[in-house]
Protein backbone atom coordinates (compact mmCIF):
# COMPACT_ATOMS: atom_id res chain seq x y z
CA UNK A 1 0.00 0.00 0.00
CA UNK A 2 0.94 4.05 0.28
CA UNK A 3 3.82 2.88 2.49
CA UNK A 4 5.71 0.87 0.14
CA UNK A 5 5.25 3.13 -3.00
CA UNK A 6 7.60 5.85 -3.71
CA UNK A 7 6.88 9.38 -4.76
CA UNK A 8 7.82 8.19 -8.23
CA UNK A 9 5.30 5.40 -8.38
CA UNK A 10 2.63 7.57 -6.40
CA UNK A 11 2.59 10.51 -8.77
CA UNK A 12 2.95 7.55 -11.94
CA UNK A 13 -0.56 6.84 -10.21
CA UNK A 14 -2.32 9.64 -9.84
CA UNK A 15 -1.60 10.47 -13.47
CA UNK A 16 -2.58 7.34 -14.06
CA UNK A 17 -5.84 8.31 -12.82
CA UNK A 18 -6.42 11.77 -13.75
CA UNK A 19 -5.85 10.39 -17.84
CA UNK A 20 -8.62 8.41 -17.62
CA UNK A 21 -7.40 4.73 -17.26
CA UNK A 22 -9.20 2.39 -15.64
CA UNK A 23 -8.22 2.05 -12.48
CA UNK A 24 -7.62 -1.78 -10.87
CA UNK A 25 -9.27 -2.38 -7.33
CA UNK A 26 -5.74 -2.52 -6.07
CA UNK A 27 -5.29 1.05 -7.52
CA UNK A 28 -8.47 2.68 -6.03
CA UNK A 29 -7.72 1.35 -2.55
CA UNK A 30 -3.87 3.31 -2.74
CA UNK A 31 -5.43 6.56 -3.50
CA UNK A 32 -7.64 6.46 -0.64
CA UNK A 33 -4.63 5.42 1.14
CA UNK A 34 -2.36 8.24 0.04
CA UNK A 35 -0.21 9.92 2.91
CA UNK A 36 -2.49 12.65 3.92
CA UNK A 37 0.19 15.20 1.90
CA UNK A 38 -0.87 14.30 -1.16
CA UNK A 39 -4.57 15.01 -0.72
CA UNK A 40 -4.41 18.55 -2.44
CA UNK A 41 -3.04 16.59 -5.47
CA UNK A 42 -5.63 14.09 -5.72
CA UNK A 43 -8.71 16.52 -5.26
CA UNK A 44 -6.92 18.63 -7.34
CA UNK A 45 -6.83 16.49 -10.41
CA UNK A 46 -10.75 15.13 -9.64
CA UNK A 47 -11.03 19.28 -10.10
CA UNK A 48 -9.35 19.37 -13.55
CA UNK A 49 -11.23 16.36 -14.27
CA UNK A 50 -14.50 17.55 -13.92
CA UNK A 51 -13.88 20.87 -15.60
CA UNK A 52 -12.39 19.40 -18.59
CA UNK A 53 -15.77 16.42 -18.69
CA UNK A 54 -18.31 18.58 -17.02
CA UNK A 55 -17.61 22.40 -16.90
CA UNK A 56 -17.67 24.80 -14.75
CA UNK A 57 -21.38 25.01 -14.27
CA UNK A 58 -23.22 23.82 -11.13
CA UNK A 59 -26.11 22.27 -11.95
CA UNK A 60 -29.46 22.94 -9.51
CA UNK A 61 -31.73 19.93 -8.23
CA UNK A 62 -35.48 20.74 -6.26
CA UNK A 63 -35.91 18.44 -3.26
CA UNK A 64 -39.10 17.93 -1.83
CA UNK A 65 -38.95 15.90 1.32
CA UNK A 66 -42.40 15.02 0.61
CA UNK A 67 -42.90 12.11 4.00
CA UNK A 68 -40.87 11.05 6.93
CA UNK A 69 -42.40 8.21 7.42
CA UNK A 70 -40.72 4.89 6.82
CA UNK A 71 -41.48 1.18 7.16
CA UNK A 72 -37.60 0.69 7.34
CA UNK A 73 -35.70 0.25 10.42
CA UNK A 74 -31.71 0.97 9.09
CA UNK A 75 -29.36 1.65 12.35
CA UNK A 76 -27.61 4.63 10.80
CA UNK A 77 -31.30 6.56 10.06
CA UNK A 78 -33.05 9.53 11.70
CA UNK A 79 -36.17 8.03 10.02
CA UNK A 80 -36.23 4.78 11.16
CA UNK A 81 -39.85 3.02 11.96
CA UNK A 82 -38.22 2.28 15.51
CA UNK A 83 -37.55 6.43 16.21
CA UNK A 84 -40.31 7.32 18.31
CA UNK A 85 -39.01 10.56 19.39
CA UNK A 86 -39.35 11.62 15.54
CA UNK A 87 -42.91 13.28 14.57
CA UNK A 88 -44.24 11.70 11.26
CA UNK A 89 -45.79 13.91 8.51
CA UNK A 90 -47.19 13.35 4.55
CA UNK A 91 -47.61 16.11 2.98
CA UNK A 92 -50.54 16.42 0.74
CA UNK A 93 -51.10 15.84 -2.81
CA UNK A 94 -51.68 19.66 -3.47
CA UNK A 95 -48.74 20.32 -0.88
CA UNK A 96 -46.25 18.95 -3.24
CA UNK A 97 -47.53 20.12 -6.08
CA UNK A 98 -47.40 23.51 -4.84
CA UNK A 99 -44.33 23.04 -3.74
CA UNK A 100 -43.23 21.62 -7.23
CA UNK A 101 -44.70 25.16 -8.59
CA UNK A 102 -42.20 27.09 -6.31
CA UNK A 103 -39.16 25.01 -7.67
CA UNK A 104 -40.52 25.75 -11.10
CA UNK A 105 -41.08 29.55 -9.91
CA UNK A 106 -37.14 29.70 -9.30
CA UNK A 107 -35.77 28.27 -12.00
CA UNK A 108 -34.39 25.61 -10.64
CA UNK A 109 -35.62 22.91 -13.89
CA UNK A 110 -35.40 19.60 -11.71
CA UNK A 111 -37.33 18.19 -9.07
CA UNK A 112 -36.49 15.06 -6.40
CA UNK A 113 -39.11 13.61 -4.50
CA UNK A 114 -38.11 12.02 -1.70
CA UNK A 115 -39.35 9.89 1.11
CA UNK A 116 -38.87 7.40 3.73
CA UNK A 117 -40.23 3.74 2.54
CA UNK A 118 -43.86 4.80 2.97
CA UNK A 119 -46.41 2.65 1.22
CA UNK A 120 -48.88 4.98 2.34
CA UNK A 121 -48.06 6.35 -1.33
CA UNK A 122 -48.71 3.51 -3.30
CA UNK A 123 -47.80 3.18 -7.26
CA UNK A 124 -51.02 4.85 -8.01
CA UNK A 125 -50.70 7.92 -6.08
CA UNK A 126 -46.95 7.90 -6.94
CA UNK A 127 -47.85 7.96 -10.55
CA UNK A 128 -50.85 10.65 -10.24
CA UNK A 129 -47.94 13.06 -8.55
CA UNK A 130 -45.67 12.40 -11.95
CA UNK A 131 -48.22 12.49 -14.32
CA UNK A 132 -49.86 16.29 -12.09
CA UNK A 133 -46.05 17.57 -12.60
CA UNK A 134 -45.23 16.84 -15.68
CA UNK A 135 -48.89 18.64 -16.87
CA UNK A 136 -48.56 21.68 -14.13
CA UNK A 137 -44.74 22.27 -14.36
CA UNK A 138 -43.05 20.60 -16.98
CA UNK A 139 -40.16 20.07 -14.19
CA UNK A 140 -37.68 16.97 -14.95
CA UNK A 141 -38.76 14.29 -12.18
CA UNK A 142 -36.26 12.50 -9.91
CA UNK A 143 -37.80 9.80 -7.48
CA UNK A 144 -35.91 9.21 -4.59
CA UNK A 145 -38.72 6.68 -2.91
CA UNK A 146 -36.73 3.33 -2.05
CA UNK A 147 -36.99 0.02 -3.48
CA UNK A 148 -40.03 -1.01 -5.00
CA UNK A 149 -40.83 -3.80 -7.61
CA UNK A 150 -39.93 -3.63 -11.23
CA UNK A 151 -43.27 -3.25 -12.41
CA UNK A 152 -43.32 -0.19 -10.25
CA UNK A 153 -40.44 1.27 -11.44
CA UNK A 154 -41.55 0.53 -15.13
CA UNK A 155 -45.18 2.46 -13.75
CA UNK A 156 -43.42 5.28 -13.01
CA UNK A 157 -41.16 5.32 -15.77
CA UNK A 158 -44.33 5.44 -18.38
CA UNK A 159 -46.02 7.99 -16.24
CA UNK A 160 -42.82 10.37 -16.72
CA UNK A 161 -40.41 10.37 -13.90
CA UNK A 162 -37.42 10.80 -15.76
CA UNK A 163 -34.79 9.71 -13.03
CA UNK A 164 -34.47 7.83 -10.06
CA UNK A 165 -32.02 7.49 -7.07
CA UNK A 166 -30.98 4.67 -4.98
CA UNK A 167 -28.36 4.64 -3.00
CA UNK A 168 -26.23 1.41 -2.59
CA UNK A 169 -25.39 3.09 0.82
CA UNK A 170 -22.56 0.29 0.82
CA UNK A 171 -21.38 -2.63 -0.88
CA UNK A 172 -19.86 -5.15 1.90
CA UNK A 173 -23.10 -7.16 1.93
CA UNK A 174 -22.57 -8.09 5.24
CA UNK A 175 -22.35 -4.83 6.60
CA UNK A 176 -25.46 -3.91 4.28
CA UNK A 177 -27.62 -6.58 5.88
CA UNK A 178 -26.33 -5.94 9.36
CA UNK A 179 -26.93 -2.23 9.16
CA UNK A 180 -30.70 -2.48 6.91
CA UNK A 181 -32.40 -5.26 8.92
CA UNK A 182 -34.79 -7.44 6.46
CA UNK A 183 -32.85 -5.97 3.44
CA UNK A 184 -30.71 -7.88 0.89
CA UNK A 185 -27.50 -6.40 -0.72
CA UNK A 186 -28.50 -8.50 -3.77
CA UNK A 187 -32.30 -7.06 -3.98
CA UNK A 188 -30.81 -3.49 -3.94
CA UNK A 189 -28.47 -4.76 -6.55
CA UNK A 190 -30.86 -6.39 -8.97
CA UNK A 191 -33.42 -3.33 -8.26
CA UNK A 192 -30.49 -0.98 -9.57
CA UNK A 193 -30.23 -2.70 -12.72
CA UNK A 194 -33.71 -2.92 -13.51
CA UNK A 195 -33.79 1.13 -13.11
CA UNK A 196 -31.01 1.48 -15.42
CA UNK A 197 -32.08 -1.15 -17.54
CA UNK A 198 -35.75 0.79 -18.11
CA UNK A 199 -33.58 3.90 -19.00
CA UNK A 200 -33.84 5.98 -16.41
CA UNK A 201 -30.91 8.56 -15.29
CA UNK A 202 -29.95 6.87 -12.35
CA UNK A 203 -28.02 7.60 -9.32
CA UNK A 204 -26.60 5.51 -6.62
CA UNK A 205 -24.47 6.54 -3.81
CA UNK A 206 -22.55 5.45 -0.66
CA UNK A 207 -22.00 6.31 3.05
CA UNK A 208 -18.06 7.03 4.28
CA UNK A 209 -17.68 6.39 7.87
CA UNK A 210 -20.02 3.83 8.32
CA UNK A 211 -19.03 1.04 11.22
CA UNK A 212 -16.92 -2.23 10.00
CA UNK A 213 -16.35 -0.22 6.42
CA UNK A 214 -12.78 -0.75 5.64
CA UNK A 215 -10.88 1.00 2.40
CA UNK A 216 -11.17 -1.98 0.80
CA UNK A 217 -15.10 -1.84 0.96
CA UNK A 218 -15.08 1.97 -0.16
CA UNK A 219 -13.10 0.79 -3.41
CA UNK A 220 -15.81 -1.43 -4.11
CA UNK A 221 -18.51 1.05 -4.17
CA UNK A 222 -16.40 3.36 -6.59
CA UNK A 223 -16.71 0.16 -8.36
CA UNK A 224 -20.25 -0.55 -8.19
CA UNK A 225 -20.76 2.87 -9.29
CA UNK A 226 -18.51 2.41 -11.84
CA UNK A 227 -19.69 -1.33 -13.06
CA UNK A 228 -23.48 -0.05 -13.19
CA UNK A 229 -22.36 2.96 -15.56
CA UNK A 230 -24.58 5.15 -12.67
CA UNK A 231 -25.33 8.48 -14.27
CA UNK A 232 -25.36 10.39 -10.69
CA UNK A 233 -23.77 9.62 -7.49
CA UNK A 234 -24.18 10.49 -4.02
CA UNK A 235 -21.61 10.41 -1.36
CA UNK A 236 -21.84 11.70 2.06
CA UNK A 237 -20.01 11.08 5.36
CA UNK A 238 -21.98 9.43 8.19
CA UNK A 239 -23.28 11.49 10.46
CA UNK A 240 -24.80 9.48 13.88
CA UNK A 241 -28.62 10.54 15.31
CA UNK A 242 -28.50 10.04 18.95
CA UNK A 243 -32.14 8.39 18.11
CA UNK A 244 -30.81 5.49 16.83
CA UNK A 245 -28.45 2.61 17.69
CA UNK A 246 -25.46 3.71 16.12
CA UNK A 247 -25.62 7.18 18.08
CA UNK A 248 -22.16 8.48 19.08
CA UNK A 249 -20.16 6.40 17.05
CA UNK A 250 -19.41 8.74 14.27
CA UNK A 251 -16.10 10.78 13.70
CA UNK A 252 -14.66 13.30 10.97
CA UNK A 253 -14.91 11.86 8.21
CA UNK A 254 -14.53 14.77 5.81
CA UNK A 255 -11.24 13.78 4.49
CA UNK A 256 -12.29 10.49 3.46
CA UNK A 257 -15.55 11.23 1.80
CA UNK A 258 -13.75 14.18 -0.36
CA UNK A 259 -11.22 11.50 -1.40
CA UNK A 260 -13.91 9.04 -1.90
CA UNK A 261 -15.73 11.53 -4.10
CA UNK A 262 -12.67 12.57 -6.03
CA UNK A 263 -11.81 9.05 -6.81
CA UNK A 264 -15.56 8.86 -8.18
CA UNK A 265 -14.78 11.78 -10.14
CA UNK A 266 -11.41 10.28 -11.38
CA UNK A 267 -13.03 7.06 -12.14
CA UNK A 268 -16.52 7.52 -13.65
CA UNK A 269 -15.12 10.90 -15.70
CA UNK A 270 -18.80 12.50 -17.08
CA UNK A 271 -21.12 12.12 -13.86
CA UNK A 272 -23.22 14.77 -12.16
CA UNK A 273 -21.84 14.17 -8.46
CA UNK A 274 -23.88 16.69 -6.00
CA UNK A 275 -22.06 18.10 -3.02
CA UNK A 276 -23.92 16.73 -0.39
CA UNK A 277 -25.77 18.25 2.09
CA UNK A 278 -23.99 15.91 4.93
CA UNK A 279 -20.77 17.25 3.92
CA UNK A 280 -22.53 20.37 4.24
CA UNK A 281 -23.72 19.64 7.78
CA UNK A 282 -20.09 18.17 8.86
CA UNK A 283 -18.65 21.09 7.93
CA UNK A 284 -19.46 25.01 6.77
CA UNK A 285 -17.04 24.67 3.85
CA UNK A 286 -17.84 20.94 2.96
CA UNK A 287 -20.17 21.65 -0.33
CA UNK A 288 -17.20 24.17 -1.41
CA UNK A 289 -14.56 21.25 -0.85
CA UNK A 290 -16.89 18.88 -3.00
CA UNK A 291 -17.22 21.29 -5.69
CA UNK A 292 -13.27 21.82 -5.35
CA UNK A 293 -13.06 18.00 -5.63
CA UNK A 294 -14.74 16.80 -8.17
CA UNK A 295 -18.90 17.75 -7.45
CA UNK A 296 -20.90 19.75 -10.25
CA UNK A 297 -24.35 19.76 -8.51
CA UNK A 298 -26.24 21.28 -5.60
CA UNK A 299 -29.59 20.34 -4.07
CA UNK A 300 -31.41 23.16 -2.60
CA UNK A 301 -34.13 21.72 0.12
CA UNK A 302 -37.76 23.08 -0.92
CA UNK A 303 -39.56 21.35 1.61
CA UNK A 304 -41.91 23.63 3.56
CA UNK A 305 -40.84 25.33 6.72
CA UNK A 306 -42.85 23.47 8.56
CA UNK A 307 -41.81 19.83 7.41
CA UNK A 308 -38.30 20.74 6.94
CA UNK A 309 -36.80 20.12 10.78
CA UNK A 310 -38.51 17.07 10.78
CA UNK A 311 -36.82 14.83 7.81
CA UNK A 312 -34.34 14.48 10.34
CA UNK A 313 -32.12 11.56 8.82
CA UNK A 314 -28.96 13.49 10.79
CA UNK A 315 -28.91 16.18 12.97
CA UNK A 316 -28.06 19.28 11.81
CA UNK A 317 -29.30 18.98 8.84
CA UNK A 318 -30.96 22.24 7.46
CA UNK A 319 -29.68 25.62 6.11
CA UNK A 320 -31.41 28.18 7.69
CA UNK A 321 -33.63 30.18 5.13
CA UNK A 322 -35.72 29.41 2.05
CA UNK A 323 -34.20 27.73 -0.61
CA UNK A 324 -34.38 30.90 -2.62
CA UNK A 325 -32.41 32.35 -0.19
CA UNK A 326 -29.93 29.34 0.07
CA UNK A 327 -29.17 29.30 -3.62
CA UNK A 328 -28.88 32.96 -3.57
CA UNK A 329 -26.26 32.89 -0.80
CA UNK A 330 -24.11 29.99 -2.17
CA UNK A 331 -24.19 31.87 -5.79
CA UNK A 332 -21.81 34.20 -4.38
CA UNK A 333 -19.99 31.25 -2.82
CA UNK A 334 -19.89 29.37 -6.19
CA UNK A 335 -18.74 32.94 -7.76
CA UNK A 336 -15.64 33.39 -5.23
CA UNK A 337 -14.36 29.57 -6.75
CA UNK A 338 -15.25 30.71 -10.61
CA UNK A 339 -18.09 28.93 -10.84
CA UNK A 340 -21.81 29.45 -12.63
CA UNK A 341 -25.07 28.36 -11.27
CA UNK A 342 -26.72 27.05 -14.15
CA UNK A 343 -30.84 26.45 -14.70
CA UNK A 344 -31.04 24.38 -17.23
CA UNK A 345 -31.58 20.25 -16.67
CA UNK A 346 -28.01 19.27 -16.83
CA UNK A 347 -28.52 15.51 -17.94
CA UNK A 348 -25.33 13.39 -18.38
CA UNK A 349 -24.03 14.61 -21.10
CA UNK A 350 -22.44 11.60 -22.80
CA UNK A 351 -25.23 8.29 -24.14
CA UNK A 352 -25.26 5.84 -21.49
CA UNK A 353 -24.21 2.39 -22.29
CA UNK A 354 -26.30 -0.65 -21.20
CA UNK A 355 -24.26 -3.60 -22.13
CA UNK A 356 -23.00 -4.55 -19.19
CA UNK A 357 -26.71 -5.36 -18.07
CA UNK A 358 -27.35 -7.93 -20.24
N1 LIG B 1 -25.57 9.85 7.98
C1 LIG B 1 -25.39 10.12 6.66
N2 LIG B 1 -26.27 9.77 5.70
C2 LIG B 1 -27.38 9.11 6.08
N3 LIG B 1 -28.43 8.65 5.39
C3 LIG B 1 -29.29 8.07 6.24
N4 LIG B 1 -28.82 8.15 7.51
C4 LIG B 1 -27.63 8.80 7.43
C5 LIG B 1 -26.67 9.20 8.41
N5 LIG B 1 -26.84 8.95 9.70
C6 LIG B 1 -28.57 8.78 3.93
C7 LIG B 1 -28.62 7.45 3.26
C8 LIG B 1 -29.98 7.39 2.63
C9 LIG B 1 -30.47 8.80 2.66
C10 LIG B 1 -31.93 8.87 2.94
O1 LIG B 1 -29.77 9.46 3.66
O2 LIG B 1 -27.62 7.36 2.28
O3 LIG B 1 -29.95 6.90 1.31
FE1 LIG C 1 -35.95 4.52 5.76
FE2 LIG C 1 -34.14 5.18 3.89
FE3 LIG C 1 -33.82 5.91 6.47
FE4 LIG C 1 -33.57 3.35 5.79
S1 LIG C 1 -32.23 5.04 5.09
S2 LIG C 1 -34.70 4.13 7.54
S3 LIG C 1 -35.11 3.15 4.15
S4 LIG C 1 -35.41 6.60 5.08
Amino acid sequence: MSISKSPDQIDQLLIKAETGNNLKREEIIELLALPISYTPQLLEAADRVRKEQVGDEIFLRGIIEFSNTCERNCLYCGLRKSNANLSRYRMSEDEIIATANEIKKSGVPTVVLQSGEDSFFDTEMICRLIERIRRETDLVITLSIGEKSYADYKSFQQAGANRYLLKHETADAEIYKYLRPGCKWEDRLQSLKWIKGLGFETGTGNIVGLPGQTLETLADDLLVMKLLNADMLGIGPFIAHPDTPLAGIDHDDLEMTLRVLAVARLLTRNTNIPATTALGTLHPQGRLLALQAGANVVMPDFTPEIYKSRYDIYPGRTDAGSAVEIIHKLEKDFQSIGRTLQYSIGHRLVKTDHSILH
